[in-house]
């Protein structure tokens, strides 16, 4: 068996498109969608928190459980049982649970895009491009366990047998964000069950729905109950679960300020917790594209304008900034304004929408703010207008001429506003980037291979890409993660992934006398 990624739609094709639109119709004919807590068989309260279109924020998606410490506490003693099940049964049985689970979801994959252009405003090639990567893990992971259980090779020498294997832990506490609302949990939870442990899935506030369905897909795959539960709600559920001393592991992706918030946490080992706690946590970044003197600028600007504002800038792989050498900076910054200034800015549902609304209020006052920064300390280039009225819409913006030391250039902003700096070289690029204190992805566009190489040495981050855009790592081909206080933990997607949700043991046998009556 091999694995190979999921295709995405091709949506230039009309009987594609009009596919698309026929889910979202029967998806909005059946709005709000239910989405209970979920703990082993237990279905629990639908109530308490309500997850809205952000391109029409009176549109109820869907209207949620919200748990408590309650709930974690019980979803963690479910899992407790889930674990002595799941995690005693062969690889190959586990394996096959999560291929179910990937056929359930490519079964739905219509309807769970359009869910995704309804709760998060994803337009249609990223909705789509979420449900494959969900799918990608599945299979991904599956492979993976049953490559783990072979267990690794050791030196023998005469009279000594040496084995070493890989045991899941136990319970495994996923913490997810919302900005890959149906990939990024099922990654997570995908991997903790691939390595034999029980999950309890914390899905984020603004996505319960989608992680509603993963759920639904891994039971009806093939997952028993008690091995995975949902705990829709807020980050009191998720910090509840960080604090239970029968929490083995943390998988966490989100934001820096939690993510170091959860590793702190994490390191308590109360009375009665026999075990230290295992943190994965997949922080934020300040993505950086150099472009030296010789680039291929017609490659560069559709490469930088894509990865800055494709889903309005709200991936983590997302360009933030580009450091373009001074020979040719003014040409780039004329070439990205108007590249920006034509975007179209609308409604995720529409498949000429170039740049969707953000999540949230609160993520359209941050972007706006930062945009007012913008203009006070340096000069905003070039933006796009008109924007949509109703909804949570940012004009994407080109920032020029910023401090080095401008919050602009320095946090993570996580929306459609892009700061370009100009350098004196490629040394000079790669120090700005060395000077932050995030690593996760970074972009280089230039065509000597002196350069590329010179670059791929110097840059920390996690991914770099060359000569295209930095966003869109695919499963197995470009396994993901970020350093620094960008991550960490092993690349989701790859080779290692798994390693976090197992612990090794080595067993050596003197074989000597063996069969050699002792007495
Ligand atoms: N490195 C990566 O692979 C990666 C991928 C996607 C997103 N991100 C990052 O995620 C962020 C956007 O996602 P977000 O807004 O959902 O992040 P967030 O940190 O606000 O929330 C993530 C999750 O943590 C929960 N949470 C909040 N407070 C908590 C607490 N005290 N204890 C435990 N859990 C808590 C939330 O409810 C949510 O489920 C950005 O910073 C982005 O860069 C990183």
């Amino acid at each position: 068996m091999s694995f190979r990624n999921e295709p995405i739609l091709e949506l230039r094709r009309a009987t594609e498109r009009e596919a698309l639109l026929a889910a979202l119709r029967e998806l909005d004919a059946r709005l709000p969608l239910t989405v209970p807590v979920l703990i082993g068989g237990e279905r629990g309260a639908a109530a308490g928190l309500q997850s809205t279109d952000p391109g029409a924020p009176e549109r109820l998606v869907a209207e949620a459980g919200q748990a408590g410490a309650a709930e974690a506490a019980a979803a963690v003693e479910t899992a407790q049982r889930g674990f002595a099940d799941w995690g005693s049964r062969p690889a190959a049985q586990r394996a096959e649970a999560l291929r179910g689970a990937a056929a359930r979801l490519r079964e739905r994959r219509l309807e769970l895009a359009a869910l995704q252009v309804r709760e998060c405003a994803k337009p249609w090639p990223e909705a789509d491009a979420d449900v494959c990567e969900a799918i990608d893990f599945l299979e991904y992971y599956a492979l993976e366990a049953l490559e783990l259980e072979r267990g690794r090779d050791l030196i023998q020498v005469p009279g000594e047998r040496n084995r070493m294997r890989y045991a899941p832990r136990g319970v495994v506490a996923v913490i997810a964000p919302w900005n890959f609302p149906l990939a990024i949990p099922c990654g997570m939870t995908a991997a903790a069950l691939a390595a034999g442990n029980a999950a309890v899935l914390k899905p984020a506030e603004q996505a319960p729905a989608s992680a509603g369905a993963l759920v639904d897909a891994l039971h009806e795959g093939g997952v028993p109950r008690e091995a995975v539960s949902l705990l829709p709600g807020y980050g009191e559920a998720g910090a509840a679960l960080v604090s239970d001393p029968h929490v083995h592991v943390i998988a966490f992706t989100g934001s820096g300020a939690v993510g170091l918030e959860i590793v702190r946490a994490a390191a308590e080992t109360p009375e009665g917790q026999g075990h230290v706690k295992r943190v994965v946590s997949e922080m934020g970044g300040k993505n950086c594209v150099i472009v030296d003197a010789d680039a291929d600028l017609d490659e560069a600007v559709p490469g930088i304008v894509q990865s800055a504002f494709a889903y309005a800038g709200q991936k983590c792989s997302a360009a933030a900034r580009v450091l373009v050498h001074e020979a040719v900076a003014d040409t780039l910054v004329e070439r990205l304004a108007g590249a920006t200034e034509v975007l179209r800015v609308g409604q995720a549902e529409e498949f000429a929408t170039e740049v969707p609304p953000v999540i949230e209020r609160e993520a359209q006052e941050r972007v706006l703010g930062y945009g007012e920064i913008a203009e006070r300390e340096g000069r905003v280039a070039g933006r796009a207008a008109p924007v949509p009225e109703s909804g949570w819409f940012c004009p994407p913006a080109i920032a020029v001429g910023l401090p080095e030391r401008s919050a602009v250039n320095r946090e993570e902003i996580f929306g459609p506003l892009l700061s370009v700096t100009s350098v004196r070289g490629i040394e000079e690029a790669c120090d700005v980037v060395d000077a932050l204190p995030f690593a996760l992805t970074g972009g280089l566009f230039s065509r000597n291979p002196a350069t590329v190489e010179r670059v791929a040495e110097r840059l920390p981050v996690g991914n770099l890409y060359v000569n295209r855009g930095i966003t869109g790592a695919m499963v197995g081909r470009q396994p993901f993660g970020g350093n620094r206080r960008s991550g960490i933990g092993a690349k989701a997607g790859g080779p290692d992934y798994l390693l976090q949700f197992v612990e090794p043991r080595v067993v050596t046998e003197n074989t000597m006398r063996q069969g050699i009556p002792v007495e």
